[in-house]
């Protein structure tokens, strides 16, 4: 069959936009289907426990970071390094719209770093222990500044 060069680039256009429109340009597979995994997973996370300043953010947790994805997403992500969430949230913050304030960004990185040394404490642990000795060490001093009762690899 011959397809006309300008039927062609109408079809090409189409799915451009498509893909544009749906916001999966960038994403691949592989990528897809981890996603729809972890916003398969809980839906909520068990904070009797938790400080009361923790149960607070959580609250602000619950408000922010389901407005564009649900928030099983930021539950069962396995990010528990205190850089990877606070270059993840700053990511979230500058998306258009995100309604994240700097200030809320900081609740909201305390808050997901406490409850990764609280409810993922041995993947952080294995995390830490996998980086560079001086990278290790100031993440456990961050994790500890905010979870003074973590205990470190
Ligand atoms: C403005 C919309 C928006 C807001 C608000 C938002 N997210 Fe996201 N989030 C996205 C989009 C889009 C993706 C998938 C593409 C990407 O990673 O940029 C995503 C992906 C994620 C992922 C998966 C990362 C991965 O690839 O493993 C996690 C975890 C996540 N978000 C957590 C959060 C948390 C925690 C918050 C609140 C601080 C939040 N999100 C707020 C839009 C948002």
């Amino acid at each position: 069959m011959i397809v006309r060069p300008l039927r062609l680039a109408a079809i090409l256009g189409t799915f451009v936009a498509l893909t544009v429109a749906t916001g999966v340009a960038q994403q691949n597979p592989a990528d897809e289907a981890r996603l729809k995994n972890l916003d398969a997973g809980p839906k909520t996370i068990q904070v009797s426990q938790y400080p009361a300043d923790q149960q607070k953010a959580y609250k602000l947790f619950q408000a922010k970071c389901s407005s564009c994805h649900v928030i099983a997403r930021g539950i069962n992500s396995d990010m528990v390094v205190p850089a990877e969430w606070e270059r993840y949230i700053k990511r979230m913050m500058y998306k258009p719209n995100s309604g994240i304030s700097s200030n809320e960004a900081q609740t909201l990185f305390r808050f997901l770093v406490y409850d990764a040394s609280a409810r993922k404490a041995d993947l952080l642990r294995k995390a830490l222990a996998a980086l560079p000795a001086a990278d290790r060490s100031a993440a456990i001093g961050r994790v500890k500044e905010i979870n003074p009762g973590f205990v470190a690899p």
